[in-house]
């Protein structure tokens, strides 16, 4: 079965062909990010523009880069919600049109359960293919969700965060520091070149499956406000680095994300810990997981981490295997939950 999975719940405009849930023929991803870097976030009006812009070109590439006609295609998978409503409606709008045009079957997405199912093109790993039941982490921009899956659709959520999401606290911490937009994976370069010689707090919430990444980002603050932080690029203080800094925030997100994740996936007794979302690309945190969980560990590859379309196709696909077929009603819900 042949997909076209199109995904602009955010800025990057994105469309890929998959088959079988699980053969990547093209991966085409549009990012706004050099556009969104001057305002130091994403704008949700240009990121809709934009969106309007890319969305034809980028689907006629991946369709090029698949070698696939519009006759091949057996369905269109494309992310309804969580997003921005604007950005949304416009894949959702151009999915429907082709559908519409070209006779195919259409499913609406959750953009979580898309992320979710990079792990489904994670065929290179000795782990793969996921087996039920299974814990997820998924460690997004907006998400930082505990999640107990089944079987293919069949979600509880064990725990969400109270507040930052972990993409949203790196995101923080990074502006804090001065290092930039977007804040994960400057954070990531900046630590590299520190330690984490600073104890951050770390938010436990004993007894539950949620977490707070807010009292991090203030301690973070505060350090930088009292001036127990040296930004300066010509360090000649004893004070800790920005990239000490950044080294010790990373590592006090991860260490909780982690420990959290482990500790429910062996309460449950699941077979194999899965890791999902924009954050799932960093490589400490990459490495954590699989160095202290005794349960087998999947990660996806860090392009399919961050927002692609090819995740949106694989979702799809188990989507049209289980009968889940939308009309042309199909319509964008911006604050949809997994579960
Ligand atoms: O999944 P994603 O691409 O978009 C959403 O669905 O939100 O996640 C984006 C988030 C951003 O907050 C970004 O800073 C974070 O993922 N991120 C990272 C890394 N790469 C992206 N966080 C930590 N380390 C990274 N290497
Ligand atoms: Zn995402």
């Amino acid at each position: 079965m042949k997909i076209l999975g199109i995904e602009t719940s955010c800025d990057e405009t994105a469309a890929a062909v998959v088959v079988d849930g699980v053969s990547i023929l093209s991966n085409q991803i549009a990012s706004q990010v050099e556009i969104h870097t001057r305002y130091g976030g994403i704008v949700p009006e240009v990121a809709s523009r934009q969106h309007i812009l890319a969305v034809i070109p980028i689907i006629e590439q991946a369709m090029a880069e698949a070698k696939a006609t519009w006759s091949d295609l057996d369905g269109i998978a494309v992310t309804i919600g969580p997003g921005l409503a604007g950005s949304l409606l416009v894949g959702v709008n151009a999915a429907k049109a082709i559908a519409l045009a070209r006779r195919l079957p259409v499913t609406g997405v959750n953009h979580l359960e898309g992320h979710i199912y990079a792990n489904w093109l994670t065929n290179s790993s000795p782990n793969f293919p996921p087996r039920f039941p299974l814990v997820c982490l998924i460690v997004s921009g907006g998400h930082s969700d505990l999640v107990l899956m089944r079987d293919h659709g069949d979600y509880v959520v064990l725990g969400r965060t109270r507040d930052d999401a972990a993409g949203e606290a790196f995101d923080k911490a990074a502006r804090i520091l001065g290092l930039g937009f977007p804040g994960g994976p400057a954070i990531e370069q900046a630590a590299k070149r520190g330690t984490a010689s600073i104890q951050l707090p770390r938010a436990w919430l004993k007894g539950t499956n949620e977490f707070s990444f807010s009292g991090v980002k203030t301690a973070l603050l505060r350090l930088v406000e009292g001036e127990k932080v040296s930004l300066s690029a010509n360090q000649t203080s004893r004070l800790p680095t920005r990239a000490d800094a950044a080294a010790s925030f990373q590592e006090a997100v991860i260490d909780v994300l982690v420990t959290k994740a482990v500790a429910v996936a062996k309460e449950l007794r699941v077979k194999q810990i899965l890791l999902a979302g924009g954050v799932a690309s960093n490589e400490l945190l990459r490495k954590y997981l699989v160095g202290n969980s005794p349960i087998p560990v999947l990660v996806p590859d860090p392009v399919l981490c961050t927002d692609n379309a090819a995740m949106i196709a694989a979702c799809g696909y188990y989507r049209f295997k289980a009968g889940k077929v939308d009309g042309l009603d199909l319509d964008v819900i911006p604050s949809l939950k997994l579960a």
